[in-house]
């Protein structure tokens, strides 16, 4: 194992820009919100300064309305497209994309303080992002959640951190391709095989949707009447849930005092992400905000409530009744997309794979509803397919093949976050 470790520590080395780390040369050249907090993970393993630093750097691309982008351009390169002229938003130092992700910031900021080796320098740091944190929960509830229903709206696929996948396909196809689209080159398939990457009908509309932006300047509340694409993500609102959790241990241990605010946010969000729940699959569903009603498609995400902690004993004891059945169709440990899906495609990014880092997230809530068992074959499934395949961006789960990008942060972090 120790090799391994060693491996993994000089990827996120290798990938370091100085001061943020790239997910993988050329396919992914900038810094990536939810990569950075599980690349700040790995880093705090073996550099504990420089895990800090990577989430500094992140929060240099927060807007002044308190948006955290989903990418930080730090400086040009031409390997990626959509790049920060296609964005054209109203950031422009550093210049970033327009839409969120997955907000595992806090909780993994909490994470890193209380684990940390050098204590006085963790809580230096801690304190100093708590504002930056807070601002970006705000904004949250602001801007996603101007009715206050208790789930956060998503415009984008990419916002959800689970581009492709096949939750999204009814909501995407209504999504009007643009006629004016500008044309494009994509570059993701000059680095990955086609196969392993989204189609280029789901590219069309990815891009159409920057349009729109463009067109309604980026204003949030327009966008939340006004976008074509608009959904709840179980991504998005249970690691939001359970990052304002951790939000609220941090204000309470600093003495900031927005513990009420956020108990408030936090009621809202528990009872919506319940009412998610489907008593008939055994699972979550997430929502489509247009047409009003659940994505019946079990993901991956499906699991997250365990990671929200907004679930019973007895729904956490049937999804894990669930993951079992999952587990007798595949090899590997958790498919992104149901397995008896006539959607499932093993090889295809978000449609089937499986993800180190969504592993994590399910492994820690399986843990904290008592499912050790199930959370020790997530790790050591995890663990068998880097041993296999080294540290790919995601793997097939019936032979375990790496796909995607190589040499990945994010896997080389949760590796040495969950190695020993
Ligand atoms: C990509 O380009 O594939 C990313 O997932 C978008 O953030």
């Amino acid at each position: 194992m120790n090799h391994l470790r060693q491996q993994a520590q000089e990827i996120l080395q290798a990938n370091d820009r100085g001061g943020f780390t790239v997910p993988t040369a050329g396919l992914y050249p900038f810094q990536w919100l939810w990569d950075a907090g599980f690349t700040a993970l790995g880093w705090m393993r073996f550099d504990e300064q420089r895990a800090w630093r990577e989430l500094e750097t992140l929060f240099q691309g927060q807007w002044p309305n308190g948006m955290l982008p989903h990418i930080v351009f730090h400086r040009p390169e031409a390997s990626y497209f959509p790049g920060p002229e296609r964005w054209g938003t109203p950031q422009a130092s550093p210049p970033t994309s327009g839409i969120t992700q997955p907000p595992v910031l806090a909780s993994f900021v909490r994470r890193m303080l209380e684990g940390a080796r050098d204590r006085a320098l963790a809580e230096e740091k801690a304190r100093a992002l708590y504002p930056k944190l807070l601002a970006y929960h705000r904004w949250f509830k602001r801007a996603r959640d101007p009715e206050d229903t208790g789930l956060m709206a998503c415009y984008h696929p990419w916002e959800t951190g689970a581009d492709n996948s096949p939750a999204w396909d009814e909501a995407l196809a209504q999504v009007p391709v643009d006629p004016d689209l500008p044309p494009y080159t994509r570059r993701d398939t000059g680095h990955v095989d086609p196969s392993q990457r989204p189609r280029q009908e789901e590219y069309d509309r990815y891009l159409s949707l920057l349009e729109v932006y463009k067109r309604d300047g980026y204003d949030p509340l327009r966008l939340y009447t006004q976008c074509p694409f608009r959904v709840a993500s179980l991504l998005i609102d249970c690691v939001l849930h359970r990052a304002n959790r951790d939000l609220r241990a941090l204000s309470q241990r600093f003495g900031f005092g927005h513990e009420a605010e956020i108990t408030g946010w936090l009621s809202r969000s528990a009872p919506a992400i319940e009412a998610l729940w489907d008593e008939q699959a055994g699972l979550y569903f997430n929502r489509d905000l247009i047409q009003n009603g659940p994505i019946r498609v079990g993901v991956s995400a499906s699991f997250l409530p365990l990671y929200a902690g907004s679930s019973s004993p007895q729904r956490a004891e049937r999804l894990a009744q669930t993951l079992r059945s999952w587990a007798q169709q595949v090899r590997y440990l958790v498919p992104s997309t149901d397995p008896s899906s006539p959607r499932f495609e093993p090889q295809r990014y978000w449609r089937g794979p499986v993800w180190a880092v969504l592993n994590r997230l399910i492994a820690w809530g399986l843990e904290e509803y008592g499912q050790t068992e199930l959370a020790e074959r997530l790790r050591q499934d995890t663990l068998a397919l880097v041993r296999a395949s080294g540290f790919s961006e995601y793997y097939h789960p019936r032979t375990g093949a790496g796909l995607g990008g190589g040499a990945f942060s994010w896997t080389a972090a949760v590796f040495l976050d969950w190695a020993e």
